[in-house]
């Protein structure tokens, strides 16, 4: 049997088993991911680039096979606790990579910190987690929330933008980047003239809150939404006619590329900034897309990216160690030492925070030769967190 296709074949009863069968050990790494609910499809797109890149890399080290055994945690914190206590305690996982959402990540955090369990953060932005409730055994290879809007609150007002009405889910990670972008707007001389956060898992109709942001009058609506709730927003907010009158802006992933099939048209004239953008120009990058494109269909959007990134960095992080992965610090340690050339360019994990360093990109959506494609605006080079009270 093809290698790629026994992988195909054991995720599909959930364990996945990298590399042929070999005398040693597995090397057991635990994923916590949304396969169901609002961010299903995010969970799903980090998890088949972190199998494109094992698959890629041989998917064995020091010849213990690589198996990755996945379970959901249906955008829920008190799930995806159980879920890795379960990969912790039953499957007895060497290291745990999840989860998508920041109040997840929350309740795996403490956790991980315990029992002593590496925990690699392939998206949630919990600011806290590599701020002032970071751990040496939760590392992020995705991004903080306040590095995606920080950014955004001096750009939008040098363009001239004076007011905002901010909008978001109603969770820990809405909340954050409301607030770091709200900090750095207000900072820079901008006013924000109104809030709503509508429910993350139950929001169906935004019109309710647009109603709101017309009534206000602001020179730009700021949101964050991602999953579901982003592909509904992006067709309501089209819908609703808003568009010539108020700037819609954000966090990048509002017109991620794993959403635009769904929202068409409806997504162009959008400002955000994002991580990675399919058309960078480097060789990494356009391999990914190549490979990740002829396994799913997909264009490897900045999720897939993160997960394909994410697996590289353990991968060469196992090799570093032997694949001796009973010493937890080595492990660490070795994760902080590397460095790759990634589908977002050059990256490393900041030994005072454990959150990544990485260049960030302002766009716009426009369309482009019949549909909407991004137009980068502005390149930050090595967006970087203060430590903020974490002493590692
Ligand atoms: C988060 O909850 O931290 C989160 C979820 C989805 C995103 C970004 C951040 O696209």
């Amino acid at each position: 049997m093809k290698f790629s296709r026994a992988i195909a074949l054991a995720a599909t009863a959930g364990l996945l088993t990298l590399g042929t069968a070999g005398a040693a050990e597995p090397i057991k790494i635990g994923v916590v991911l949304p396969y169901s609910s609002v961010y299903a499809t995010i969970g799903n797109d980090i998890t088949d680039a972190m199998r494109l890149a094992f698959d890629e890399l041989g998917g064995k080290v020091a010849g213990r096979e690589i198996v990755l055994i996945k379970e959901d945690s249906e955008v829920k914190p008190n799930v995806g606790l159980a879920k890795a206590k379960k990969l912790v305690h039953q499957a007895k996982v060497d290291l745990l990579v999840g989860p998508v959402a920041s109040h997840v990540a929350g309740a795996m955090a403490q956790f991980v910190n315990q029992a002593k369990i590496p925990l690699l953060i392939p998206n949630a932005g919990n600011n806290l987690l590599t701020g002032e409730q970071c751990s040496p055994f939760v590392l992020r290879t995705s991004f903080s929330n306040d590095q995606f809007v920080r950014i955004m609150g001096p750009w939008l007002k040098k363009k001239g933008y004076n007011t905002a009405f901010l909008m978001a889910s109603d969770y820990a990670a809405g909340h954050q980047m409301m607030d770091g972008f709200k900090k750095s707007f207000v900072e820079a001389g901008g006013k924000v003239v109104g809030e709503a956060f509508p429910p993350l898992r139950t929001t169906k109709d935004y019109a309710p809150y647009l109603a709101k942001v017309k009534a206000a009058k602001p020179d730009t609506l700021f949101v964050f939404f991602a999953g579901g709730p982003a592909i509904q927003f992006v067709k309501q907010y089209d819908a609703f006619g808003l568009k010539k009158d108020i700037q819609l802006s954000g966090a990048g992933w509002l017109t991620s590329p794993l959403f635009l099939p769904a929202q068409g048209d409806a997504a162009a004239g959008f400002i955000g900034s994002l991580n990675y953008i399919p058309s960078i120009d480097t060789p990494t990058s356009k391999a990914f897309q190549t490979n990740f494109k002829a396994k799913t269909g997909r264009v490897g959007s900045e999720f897939a990216a993160q997960g394909y990134d994410t697996a590289r960095l353990i991968f060469e992080a196992l090799k570093q160690i032997g694949g001796k992965t009973d010493d937890k610090m080595a492990f660490i340690e070795a994760m902080h030492s590397v460095k790759i050339t990634g589908t977002r360019g050059s990256l490393r994990i900041d030994r005072k925070t454990n959150n990544i360093i990485q260049d960030m990109y302002i766009f716009e959506t426009k369309k482009m030769g019949g549909k909407v494609g991004y137009n980068i605006l502005d390149t930050i080079k090595a967006v970087q967190d203060a430590p903020k009270g974490c002493k590692l």
